[in-house]
């Protein structure tokens, strides 16, 4: 494929940043430390190398940000994470897609996430599968690897094969992850062959900013086919997160959502990308459930509006949990 465009690859745009701008969490270095042995003083050069590495190819918001440090499974970037002390006063389970000027109280949600993250990590070492769409650099397959899931239970596909070299360049951890478990594929493409021996065969297919660089048709498309790859039984699980909205609608896409989509998206408010999930099972025969959270940008989550980038008072990150409740 060609090089990305020269005027694409300015590290004056918006979306590209320093390291101390988006610092990794402590979760994350420690994975490169244990998982990648790549000691902590030297962890941020050997980020911001592979990160300019990458930008170089795909000069997009995903890399210039180091989004792709973000270990969204076990929900390590949200608020209120799971290791945080519980603060002292009533909990309150927050939905707060729809109001909500003050800072709810989210920590029975990521709580929540938490423990979902724990049952999926059992499922893994308990023999089950779980496949990583849109992987790019794969953290989430690095990090269940380091929490002790086999790391022949773990599998990534992207469009681009790049990405896998990269996440290795990353993770230095070529001799654990397997490299026939990166699938160069496209999801939406019922029939590739790469992809077909998992068919019917997961436990867990994880979406993790993927969802939103599509439109609603594509969306319900990848949706159905992780019903297609996952065992057709009770509790199997499509987890992720996307950017959302709190209303939901077609908007005009991004730099990198053009790169491999269309050019308008649906952006999904937490009810609706809830009905994407209920509604697809209902029209495949299957019962689903989806469990969906809406963290506002600069009121939960610590990325904020730039004036050249902006993310409106009514932009978020939506986790959801989806799981099929009929066998
Ligand atoms: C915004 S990135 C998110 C990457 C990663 N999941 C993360 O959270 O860091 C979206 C990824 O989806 C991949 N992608 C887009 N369309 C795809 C498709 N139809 N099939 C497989 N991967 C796709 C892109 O190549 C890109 O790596």
């Amino acid at each position: 494929m060609a090089s990305a465009p020269q005027d694409l690859l300015l590290k004056s745009a918006p979306f590209y940043i320093s390291l101390s701008e988006n610092p990794p969490t402590p979760a994350f270095y420690e994975l490169l430390e244990k998982h990648s042995h790549i000691p902590r003083d030297e962890a941020d050069e050997h980020l911001e190398k592979v990160r300019d590495q990458a930008w170089q190819r795909f000069p997009y918001p995903n890399i210039g940000l180091f989004l792709f440090h973000s270990l969204g499974l076990s929900g390590d970037h949200l608020p209120f994470h799971s290791r945080t002390p519980k603060p002292p006063g009533p909990l309150i389970n927050h939905w707060p897609s729809f109001s909500n000027s003050q800072i709810p109280y989210s920590y029975l949600s990521t709580r929540r996430i938490g423990r979902a993250y724990e049952r999926i990590l059992q499922t893994l070492k308990d023999g089950g599968r779980f496949l990583d769409v849109g992987c790019k650099l794969a953290p989430d397959c690095r990090k269940l690897v380091h929490d002790g899931a086999p790391p022949q239970s773990v599998y990534g596909t992207d469009l681009f094969s790049e990405f896998f070299d990269l996440g290795y360049a990353l993770f230095r951890d070529e001799a654990i992850l397997p490299r026939h478990h990166f699938i160069q594929a496209n999801f939406l493409d019922r029939f590739h062959p790469g992809l077909g021996f998992l068919e019917g065969q997961l436990d867990v297919v994880h979406f993790a900013d993927v969802l939103h660089l599509f439109g609603i048709d594509d969306q319900t498309s990848l949706v159905q086919r992780a019903f297609e790859m996952l065992k057709p039984r009770k509790g199997v699980m499509v987890t992720g997160h996307l950017a959302g909205n709190m209303r939901s609608g077609f908007r005009a896409a991004s730099d990198d959502a053009k790169a491999t989509a269309q050019d308008k998206i649906w952006e999904h408010s937490s009810r609706s990308i809830k009905a994407l999930f209920e509604e697809t099972g209902t029209r495949v025969g299957q019962i689903w459930r989806a469990e969906c959270w809406f963290w506002r940008f600069g009121v939960h989550t610590k990325v904020e509006g730039k004036e050249d980038w902006p993310r409106g008072a009514e932009h978020g990150l939506i986790t959801f949990i989806a799981t099929r409740l009929s066998d």
